[in-house]
């Protein structure tokens, strides 16, 4: 079993819940793993549970509220009476406290708000999951923001700063959205705010625009061996940097590939060409 590394969470989202993927994980030092109250169409907490009878507590789990059962479809709310019930029944199904929950996609019950009504929303979002903090049903809270757009001229100076904020990651990262990433970071962090990644391959491992580009340009010294979604998982730590990047896969050699390619060095210079690149394709063109 390898030491446990914090810089890769297992995350959940198309995940089959089996579990050989949590065992594989414990063996490569992986101890996080990333889930929500939707997931597995709302089952993900009473299946973690049932096959990570005996394990789980080896993990941190981190987990989302926000989208609810609909009649067609999951409905998103903000509710802090809707938040904390899920908060109750994500303890009863898990048979602990996650040590971290997630505002999911907050933007989306914001997006069409008036200023002062999302201000609102929000302050009372983060209220409940203070009031949730309290109350023990979880250790900490987060945000974790698809968009971040919407959300930006929602936080208010008085609104309490999350203990994690996650967005986007990766070469699939475009300037605008790399750029309101870096305004939600500045609006709302301080200096105990973690910042986490998501979705480092864009949810698709196998887009045709993998085998077109070779993303081994952004590693120094990179090995003979190493495949493209390596190399394009390590570059995900830095589009834009994060500590730690939720990532979704049910296949033990890859979670290994993962864990290996973070030895690599990110070749930073790269890094910053392909930023300005990226600012000058967002630059309006001559006609
Ligand atoms: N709004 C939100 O809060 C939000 C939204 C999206 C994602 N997330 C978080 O981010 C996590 C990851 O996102 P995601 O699952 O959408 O996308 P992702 O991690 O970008 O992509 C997952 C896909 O990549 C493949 N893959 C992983 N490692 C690989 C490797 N070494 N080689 C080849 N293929 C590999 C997996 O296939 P295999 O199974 O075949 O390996 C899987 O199909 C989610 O589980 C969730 O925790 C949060």
């Amino acid at each position: 079993m390898r030491t446990p590394d914090r810089r890769i969470v297992l995350g959940l989202h198309r995940s089959r819940h089996e579990r050989r993927q949590l065992i594989a994980a414990l063996d490569l030092g992986i101890t996080g793993i990333d889930t929500a109250f939707n997931y597995h169409r709302f089952t993900s907490h009473t299946s973690l549970a049932n096959v990570g009878r005996g394990l789980l507590d080896r993990f941190t789990i981190s987990t989302k509220v926000g989208f609810f059962p609909g009649h067609d479809q999951a409905e998103h709310s903000l509710a802090p009476a809707s938040l904390l019930e899920a908060l109750e029944q994500t303890n009863r199904d898990l048979g602990r406290a996650p040590d971290l929950v997630f505002l999911h996609n907050p933007e989306r019950s914001l997006r069409e708000a008036a200023p002062d009504l999302a201000r609102d929303t929000l302050a009372q979002a983060c209220a409940a999951m203070e009031e949730a903090k309290v109350r023990g049903l979880c250790r900490a809270w987060g945000a974790s923001a698809w968009h971040p757009s919407p959300l930006l001229h929602a936080i208010d100076p008085t609104v309490p700063k999350p203990a994690v904020l996650m967005i986007r990651c990766g070469l699939f990262v475009g300037f605008h959205a790399l750029k309101d990433a870096a305004s939600l970071a500045e609006r709302w962090s301080d200096h105990t705010t973690q910042l986490w990644g998501m979705s480092p391959f864009g949810g698709n491992a196998n887009n045709p625009v993998w085998s077109r580009f070779d993303a081994r340009v952004f590693l120094r010294n990179w090995p003979d061996h190493l495949t493209q979604m390596q190399a394009a998982f390590r570059t995900a730590f830095h589009l834009p940097h994060v500590n730690t990047v939720a990532v979704g896969t049910d296949d033990p050699t890859h979670l290994r590939d993962l864990v290996d390619v973070l030895s690599c060095e990110v070749d930073e210079q790269a890094v910053v060409q392909y930023r300005n690149l990226l600012h000058h394709k967002a630059q309006p063109q001559p006609a």
